[in-house]
């Protein structure tokens, strides 16, 4: 017979437990991934019903965790690591035709005919994370997670517990060697490894890309060591001697000195043969033995991958091919308007919760007004929405035919749901903004949201929900704000430790994490301001254009005059364009913001920008003209090379002009610059340039 009072304990302890492990999937969608699957409300019920279980059972507490501890990515204990060559992510393809565009891409670029192969190699893309493994003579000495791209993290003690990640190498080996690849986990393990956590009441993982991970970055190796990761290697970082000629070559040297490689591999001669490979392995992928997203083309010859080179985050010579996004049937339950950092309205619908592909979702993006009209998109709609890779679910079409009778077309408001200010459309924009600026708390939460977030000041341990709570506290309003937190705290009538959900150690690590943050470099700390249309790329431009902070604010003041030299090199700078610079201006020209930053550098630094990469460059900082016909190579990898190696590439003559570099039938650009006394140099000479080195 069983005991009732040890069964109601029972049916407690399993509901702690699960809103211990729905609470950590959620977190990791929404910090992680991005990709939120339920809405906020539902979440913080979720939290809250874990906090009241937690106070009325602290045994429960003590064993599984709290609403705070459970979740976050213990990213904190990991040192960084600079990659010797940064860790890039890949463009995408969905279509055969965006696959016949990369390789036309290639052949234009690199002047190849048509009757001329270009080999393409092709392997599935592994759904893990990336990791970089470093061996000298032979033995691994290092691991990086991939990071931002430029830096990452330090796992060597948790990759030595991986079974095919070889410790030592056989046979020639160079004295260097940096092999890329990826961590993953089979979805045999997986299960199994799920069945014991649930049988030891440990967290359950949501899927093998986030069990990898999970494991990946415990602190204590002993726990990863216990964990079935695997590693596929795919890619040479670095070597200290010619190590192939073809990625094939690659692949092949990769195999001999231990590492294992996905299957089926293969090198392709035409797109017809790309789109063969890439029909088959839609046809098998539910049969692998590991879950992949999509697969991956690489270009075969080294030689011509070099010269392909990059293209912002992404190499010219390889790409993605996504499958196909999944779809599914579900009804919307509601249309909420969203307010950003920049104060843009964004509709969402909140969906009855649907599993897509493997993940429930509760929300898809609506876009924007336009989209909701074209769509005739209303509450209460059967709609097919669709999940494609981590991208945030869409409303694909509505299904009118089970449309409810009394149901009325979406008006969108005119006014911001959260401040009440109107909420303007401007001329020729799809986007609605609320005019609050900062007197609107979603846009000022969203801005600190942004700041503390992964690319910019990534602040472990200040989630989107602490901020959110602080803010609504008054605790803190400003991004300077966060850097007084302890030193007001310590003085506090109600400190951090005493609160709900607060222990000595949290609070503890949550002032270590800001610390940390008290140094930064400079294109992180534009970032992280949150300019319109200053993204991740956008504010690297303009760290390496200006380098130092100060500079970069001085000449941001005095571009606020558009008659301004200021403004002119502002707009010189590769990627700015007048809107940007509009933007950029738009935030100098603001009191509140001057404000705002005066005050924020009294408590950190931003780091000089250091130029990747450029350092043995003879051409780098110099500016360059290219005219008349290149013979050897194309004029856009001219371009892309010279940029490569820390060179500006201008359109036109000036007395700021460096080299002109002319080709045959060079004309009016050459004569200016022998107006000018520019060195003009011939195409072979300007090779040999930057081929010397510096
Ligand atoms: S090659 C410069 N090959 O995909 C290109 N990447 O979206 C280096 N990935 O971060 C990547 N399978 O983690 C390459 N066979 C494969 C891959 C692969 C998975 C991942 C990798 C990378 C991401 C890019």
């Amino acid at each position: 017979m069983k005991n009732p009072r040890l069964f109601e304990d029972d049916a407690v302890k399993e509901r702690y437990q699960f809103l211990v492990q729905e609470i950590a999937r959620h977190d990791v969608s929404y910090h992680q991934n991005d990709a939120p699957t339920i809405s906020d409300a539902d979440y913080d019920d979720l939290r809250r019903e874990l906090n009241a279980l937690a106070r009325e059972y602290p045994d429960l507490a003590k064993r599984y965790g709290t609403a705070q501890n459970v979740g976050a990515a213990p990213s904190k204990g990991f040192k960084t690591i600079t990659h010797s060559v940064p860790m890039l992510s890949l463009g995408n393809a969905f279509s055969d035709e965006d696959v016949t565009g990369f390789v036309e891409r290639i052949r234009k670029f690199l002047n190849i005919s048509e009757n001329e192969t270009v080999e393409i190699v092709t392997e599935p893309k592994i759904d893990g994370l990336s990791c970089s493994l470093t061996y000298r003579n032979g033995e691994l000495v290092q691991a990086a997670t991939r990071g931002d791209g430029y830096t990452g993290e330090d796992i060597t003690a948790n990759v030595r517990t991986i079974i095919d990640v070889p410790q030592k190498l056989q046979g020639n080996v160079p004295e260097h060697l940096e092999v890329r690849g990826e961590i993953y986990m089979r979805r045999d393990d997986f299960q199994k490894l799920n069945m014991a956590q649930l049988a030891s009441n440990d967290k359950v993982f949501a899927n093998p890309r986030n069990a990898a991970a999970g494991s990946v970055r415990q602190l204590d190796s002993t726990i990863t060591a216990t964990r079935p990761l695997r590693f596929f290697g795919y890619a040479l970082g670095t070597s200290s001697e010619k190590f192939a000629d073809t990625q094939d070559g690659i692949r092949r040297r990769l195999g001999e000195l231990g590492f294992a490689q996905a299957t089926p591999q293969d090198v392709c001669a035409d797109v017809a043969e790309i789109v063969a490979y890439f029909k088959h392995v839609e046809e098998i992928r539910a049969d692998m033995p590991y879950d992949i997203d999509g697969v991956v083309y690489k270009v075969n010859r080294l030689d011509y991958q070099e010269r392909l080179g990059f293209v912002a985050r992404a190499p010219r010579w390889a790409i993605a091919h996504k499958f196909p996004a999944e779809k599914a049937i579900t009804i919307i339950r509601d249309i909420i308007i969203q307010v950003g950092r920049t104060g843009a309205l964004t509709p969402v619908a909140e969906l009855e919760p649907i599993t897509v592909g493997g993940v429930v979702v509760s929300r898809a993006t609506l876009h924007n007004e336009d989209e909701i009209i074209r769509k005739d998109i209303r509450v209460g709609d059967h709609v097919v929405i669709q999940r494609a890779g981590d991208v945030i679910p869409q409303v694909v079409s509505v299904d009118t035919t089970k449309r409810p009778a009394q149901s009325a077309a979406f008006k969108f408001p005119d006014t911001c749901p959260i401040c009440g200010s109107h909420a303007v459309r401007e001329e020729g924009e799809v986007v609605r903004r609320c005019t609050g600026g900062l007197i609107c708390a979603a846009q000022a939460v969203e801005r600190l949201k942004h700041f503390v977030s992964r690319n910019a000041f990534d602040m472990e341990g200040l989630g989107s929900k602490i901020i959110e709570e602080f803010f609504a506290e008054g605790l803190v309003k400003t991004p300077a704000d966060i850097f007084t937190l302890e030193s007001r705290d310590k003085t506090s009538l109600t400190p951090l430790r005493n609160r709900g959900g607060w222990g000595d150690l949290s609070v503890k690590n949550l002032f270590a994490s800001i610390d940390a943050r008290r140094r930064l470099a400079l294109n992180r700390f534009i970032y992280a301001l949150g300019i319109r249309q200053v993204g991740e790329q956008t504010a690297k431009r303009l760290a390496s254009h200006y380098l130092t902070y100060e500079q970069w604010q001085s000449n941001m003041v005095a571009a606020v005059d558009t008659s301004s030299a200021a403004y002119q090199e502002l707009l010189s700078i590769e990627d700015i364009g007048a809107g940007v610079a509009a933007d950029v201006i738009a935030f100098f020209a603001e009191p509140h913001n001057l404000d705002i930053l005066k005050n924020l550098v009294t408590h950190i630094e931003a780091e000089n920008f250091i130029p990747p990469q450029t350092t043995n460059s003879a051409v780098a900082g110099k500016t360059v003209v290219f005219t008349g016909t290149l013979v050897r190579m194309t004029r856009a990898e001219a371009k892309a090379k010279a940029e490569m190696l820390g060179a500006k590439v201008a359109g036109s003559v000036s007395a700021k002009t460096d080299y002109v570099v002319a080709g045959d039938d060079a004309g009016s650009k050459l004569t200016k610059a022998r107006e000018l006394g520019v060195n003009v140099i011939t195409e072979d000479a300007w090779l040999q340039l930057i081929e010397s080195g510096g």
